[in-house]
């Protein structure tokens, strides 16, 4: 619990796959939340280790591969020096940035792997799995396509369905095809190590309800949600080519399953920081003093909360994370961030666009960030943030105590005199800050405690507005110099309490106030610089962002949606079949039918339930076609029916058949009828 005394603190930020780069998204729901917390830590003197690095196997990876016509190694290769750059550049602090493909990482997982497996935590099943022949490989799931059963869209994945969002297993697929040859996937038998989850269930509850009230609410509730739901097992091991192989005898072929194998990566970065430095790696994961905590975003709680926790109680000898402070999801100028989409703000491009403005966007990220609800970036807020914030509060407060130190006092540190009424007030106030700020970080409420930072540069504008210096130097400079003292005393506490969230800007702090004190525990108080010590001429901490800049970025993210739409637009027609025999053709039972009744099926967008005439019977016929028709102007109809397909149940309506519609390459449909008029059931051949 957090009240405990630790003597270490494990940090870990989740693994970023290395096939694409980071973005604005990363940023805020993992990486500035987790550096502010370690640097917060390093300034109060705790012994921190904070992990990090690219996640580098999985399906993500071998898709991108192919995708880029380029081996998975090139891939994590390119993508792993990229994230590994910006993250340096952008100030986050990892003690380690290390990689999933490394030796020490191979060892480790495999080594974890094998000691669960020897001590039977894992149970060994058979069972039927897709199959692409041509391509002699076990289909992942992502790796299939067909029509959903659901709506019939057909190119719903095997996992799930984009257009309804349901939850698919590849075997529901309708006509399902590999997306490695294009062929049907055959079943073949495979073999695979699961991890029985189910027996963690009770501890897993008491551990995560009863023992750890304190988490975030979005955090339990996602894992009462899935405890709730009961737990099964799960396969931790997959039939793929890129990754670790699994280390047990008739296990050719089968590699470590990547939600195994990234949290392992955790550990294996730490040996690897560890011997570098001359420390022991097990302190930081196998001692009961040893705080350890997973910064991640929401979409992988269950595996940080749930899995993962469960794979180290099943290994014995580790601790557990005492807390897990998810965040939800940053959306973009009110769109969901998407890399497929290239609906981003990359931070590699934020580097070269904005240089010296990392503190900006760490700032930005912070003062909105998704702690409790999806939020959301918008270009607007950040120049507003900027020059309304960080400029016109933060900036002014410093600039003016340092500009006005040299003009009145050939900048050096004044010393004080006598106390006021209104200097007692304001040395009361700035005591309190401190710990205003790290109650906040406590409970990981980074956006609560960079608010406190802020007020505490208010206060130190207002204490300059109330007590005008510039006014008072006429007549009482001994009086002045209390005052300035006493403003470069708060400007001291910003260097340090500022650090964590704008490491640039207090670094630019500290130069300019020759600040030795940076310790977190000497903020607040007014001994921090000495009188008659000198300090340097300002410099400008930040400046005002100009329309133009952020409508340079918004019309970069129209230009975006626009190539996004006209793309989605290009002429698409459906690339010729393979050839069939007279006797496929002959099979089909195509008639003339007519659309007696139609109406909309409850729940769907994009399905209509017809009567046809068929001149054989009357029947039901479900069509995924409402986004192209309305009910009405379907009925009276002439259609060609396709009647002797067997029946399915869509949305639970049992579909007798299927009606023909020709698409154009544009995706639009039109009805296929007899051109003269035809009696039901008329056959077509
Ligand atoms: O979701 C992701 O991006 C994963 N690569 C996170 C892995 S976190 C951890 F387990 F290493
Ligand atoms: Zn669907």
């Amino acid at each position: 619990m957090s009240e405990k005394n630790y003597n270490r603190y494990t940090l870990t930020a989740a693994l970023p796959y290395a096939n694409g780069p980071v973005h604005i998204g990363h940023l805020a729901g993992v990486y500035v939340p987790a550096d502010i917390y370690a640097r917060y830590l390093r300034l109060k003197g705790k012994d921190v280790a904070f992990i990090c690095g690219s996640d580098e196997h999985g399906v993500a990876i071998e898709l991108r591969a192919r995708k880029e016509g380029v081996t998975p190694q090139q891939v994590v290769d390119k993508y792993h020096n990229q994230i590994k750059d910006s993250f340096g550049q952008f100030g986050i602090s990892f003690d380690i940035y290390s990689r999933t493909s490394s030796k020490t990482h191979h060892d480790t997982a495999s080594e974890y792997f094998k000691k669960l497996y020897e001590n039977g935590k894992f149970e060994e099943r058979s069972s039927e799995q897709f199959y692409d022949e041509k391509e002699n490989q076990f289909l992942a799931d992502r790796y299939i396509k067909g029509t959903c059963p659901t709506c019939n869209f057909p190119d719903a994945y095997g996992d799930q369905c984009e257009s309804c969002g349901s939850t698919l297993s590849p075997g529901e697929l309708i006509n399902p095809k590999s997306m490695l040859s294009g062929e049907s996937p055959i079943m073949k038998e495979t073999k695979h190590w699961y991890f029985p989850l189910n027996e963690y269930e009770d501890w897993l509850k008491k551990w995560i309800l009863e023992d750890h009230k304190e988490w975030k609410p979005n955090v339990s509730g996602q894992c009462k949600s899935w405890l709730d739901n009961g737990l099964r097992a799960r396969p931790m091991t997959r039939d793929l080519d890129w990754g670790i192989p699994v280390p047990v005898e008739g296990a050719e072929g089968k590699v470590l399953y990547v939600w195994f194998d990234a949290p392992i990566g955790y550990i294996s970065a730490t040996k690897d920081w560890a011997a570098e430095k001359g420390k022991n790696w097990e302190d930081y994961w196998k001692k009961d003093d040893t705080r350890l905590i997973h910064f991640i975003g929401k979409d992988n709680i269950v595996f940080h909360c749930v899995i993962f926790p469960a794979l180290l109680k099943a290994e014995g000898n580790y601790i557990l994370p005492d807390n897990v402070p998810a965040n939800e999801f940053l959306n973009l100028e009110s769109n969901k961030i998407s890399t497929s989409r290239n609906w981003a703000v990359w931070l590699h491009e934020y580097l070269e666009e904005f240089p010296d403005k990392q503190d900006v966007l760490r700032y930005v990220l912070t003062a909105n960030a998704p702690e409790t609800k999806d939020n959301d970036f918008t270009w607007k807020d950040f120049q507003t943030r900027n020059n309304s914030e960080l400029v016109a509060i933060f900036g002014n407060f410093v600039n003016r105590a340092i500009v006005l130190t040299h003009k009145y006092f050939e900048g050096k540190v004044p010393a004080k005199g006598a106390l006021e009424a209104r200097d007692q007030e304001v040395i009361d106030a700035i005591k309190t800050y401190p710990e205003k700020i790290e109650a906040s970080m406590n409970q990981f409420k980074f956006r609560e405690a960079l608010n406190h930072l802020m007020d505490l540069a208010r206060t130190g504008n207002k204490y300059l507005a109330d007590t005008e210096p510039w006014k008072l130097i006429k007549t009482d400079e001994a009086r002045v110099e209390t005052i300035m003292n006493l403003a470069l005393q708060i400007a001291g506490s910003l260097t340090i309490l500022s650090e964590p969230f704008l490491p640039f800007t207090a670094e630019k702090l500290k130069t300019m106030l020759n600040q030795t004190n940076i310790k977190w525990d000497q903020a607040g108080t007014v001994d921090l610089l000495d009188a008659g010590q000198p300090i340097e001429k300002p410099i400008l901490l930040f400046e005002k962002i100009e329309d133009k800049t952020v409508e340079g970025q918004v019309q970069k993210l129209m230009d975006t949606k626009k190539a996004n739409e006209a793309e989605a637009a290009e002429p698409n027609l459906t690339p010729a079949k393979d050839e069939i025999v007279f006797d496929d053709f002959m099979k089909m039972d195509l008639r003339v039918g007519e659309i007696l009744t139609a109406e909309k099926v409850e729940k769907s967008n994009k399905l209509l339930k017809f009567t046809v005439d068929t001149g054989l019977d009357k029947r039901t016929i479900v069509s995924g076609i409402a986004k192209h028709f309305t009910p009405e102007e379907m009925v009276g109809k002439k259609v060609v029916v396709m009647s002797n397909l067997a029946p399915r149940k869509i949305m639970g309506i049992e579909s007798q058949g299927m009606l023909l519609f020709a698409e154009n390459a544009d995706g639009s449909l039109k009805a296929v009828s007899p051109a003269d008029a035809s009696e039901n059931g008329a056959t077509i051949s």
